[in-house]
């Protein structure tokens, strides 16, 4: 029954994480098409791209486990 259990808690744990990480795959998409849409004259989003993480794309800031965009600060960006 105990084993029962746990399979079930890891079965659980891993649906979340499966979750969250989807979760971030969506900010990344949701950024990248923004900066499609607009114009960045200086270009201050230049590492906002496919090979970098998105919790490193300039003026992103992420949960501290990387589950999820936190924070976007472009105030400084002077973007069209
Ligand atoms: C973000 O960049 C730093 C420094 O280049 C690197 O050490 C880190 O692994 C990167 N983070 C992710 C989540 O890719």
């Amino acid at each position: 029954m105990a084993y029962i259990r746990l399979f079930f808690i890891l079965l659980l744990l891993r649906l979340v994480s499966a979750y969250q990480h989807h979760s971030l795959l969506q900010d990344n998409a949701a950024l990248l098409a923004f900066k499609k849409s607009i114009l960045d004259p200086t270009s201050a989003l230049a590492n906002w791209k496919d090979d970098v993480h998105v919790c490193n794309f300039t003026s992103i800031k992420c949960y501290e486990q990387h589950h999820r965009v936190m924070e976007i600060d472009l105030s400084s960006s002077q973007l069209v």
